[in-house]
């Protein structure tokens, strides 16, 4: 089965079998198999770096229900649902806390696995449970923001127990009460600049749509899977170091202690921003974006990527991770 239009990066890909899964009914009844196993939702954060010998399930999973919880609401997706079509279902309702994850492509089961977040707002401040099958077992469990062990970009769904859980619904506790977070910087600049003290819904949801459209490239147009690198995060001594030697190094000093640098800055500052190595390239209006102009091999993808963080590492001694999932 060809699995080149499966990922938003669009690399060239095969698996052995592809299997479409709309309930988890059907999961259950699945033959297990001794190959390996992946599961795919909008496929806009996995690379397919090589073919995958196994299995590939395509989660399709659809429906969301609401449930009243005194002042909140509960909101469950099923794992196939669009996540930005589900942030706009709850804008009507009136249901507040995710307006600043509209417009993050992919889907909603994708969203718990690398805790996904923009303009100071992750998936975990939301988040309730999921639902998902543990394919050890077989058995459907459920899994409070506990259990998920959130991070930056991270979960044990990406790390430890990789590949282990099928997420099938995710539950979300939205409020009434609209409280924006607006303090991220560009954010609050954004709404400055059009004079907006307080937002309303629409406002803020507007404000970081417009932020996106402007620095992010829209993967239908020009191949992508968002941030190619995590902003990597250094403990408070080195990050003072290059900090006093590059001031306007853009920094987020962490509650626990640590301080998060800005990749993009750290890429840009390298003359990487808008280049292009054969097919693949830095876009042009973010430097943390990788882009696929169109026919770029793994080759090419990974040529590039060792050429970025080899001089990240050269100038100023810190290794960039890769955010995406990097499959094969
Ligand atoms: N910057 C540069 N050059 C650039 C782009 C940005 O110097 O080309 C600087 C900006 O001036 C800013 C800082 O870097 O001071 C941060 O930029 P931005 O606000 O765009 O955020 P980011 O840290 O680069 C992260 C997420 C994005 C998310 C934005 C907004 C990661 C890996 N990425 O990017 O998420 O949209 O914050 O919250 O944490 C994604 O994960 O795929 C993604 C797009």
């Amino acid at each position: 089965a060809d699995l080149t239009g499966l990922s938003t990066f669009g690399l060239p890909a095969r698996a052995a079998e592809l299997v479409c899964l709309e309930s988890p009914e059907q999961l259950a009844e699945l033959p297990s198999s001794t190959r390996p196993e992946l599961i795919i939702g909008g496929g806009s954060n996995t690379v397919f770096v090589a073919d995958f010998p196994g299995r590939v399930l395509l989660n399709r999973m659809r429906g969301v229900r609401m449930t009243p919880r005194g002042d909140d609401v509960l909101v469950s997706a099923a794992a196939g649902e669009n996540w930005h079509a589900l942030v706009r279902r709850c804008l009507d309702k009136g249901l507040h806390g995710i307006e600043n994850l509209v417009m993050i492509p992919g889907s909603v089961g994708a969203a718990p696995m690398q805790n996904i977040g923009a303009y100071g707002v992750e998936l975990a401040d939301v988040f309730e449970s999921l639902e998902a099958l543990d394919r050890k077992n077989g058995k459907r469990v459920t899994l409070s923001r506990e259990d998920c062990r959130f991070g930056y970009r991270d979960s044990r769904f990406k790390s430890a127990d990789r590949g282990r859980f099928i997420i099938c619904e995710i539950t979300l506790r939205l409020t009434r009460r609209f409280e924006p977070a607006t303090d991220y910087a560009s954010l609050a600049a954004e709404l400055a600049k059009r004079r907006i003290g307080a937002p309303n819904p629409r406002q803020l949801t507007a404000a970081v749509m417009r932020l996106r459209r402007h620095r992010l490239p829209d993967p239908r147009r020009l191949a992508n899977a968002g941030s190619f690198f995590k902003n990597p995060i250094v403990d408070d001594e080195t990050a003072n170091r290059l900090i006093a030697e590059h001031p306007d190094l853009p920094h987020w000093r962490l509650p626990g202690g640590g301080t998060k640098l800005a990749a993009a800055w750290l890429i840009e500052s390298l003359g990487w921003k808008g280049r292009s190595m054969g097919r693949v390239g830095v876009y042009a209006h973010h430097a943390l974006v990788l882009v696929n102009h169109g026919g770029a091999t793994t080759a090419e993808l990974m040529a590039l990527v060792t050429a970025i963080t080899d001089s990240v590492e050269a100038r100023f001694g810190l290794t960039l991770e890769p955010e995406p999932q990097l499959v094969g």
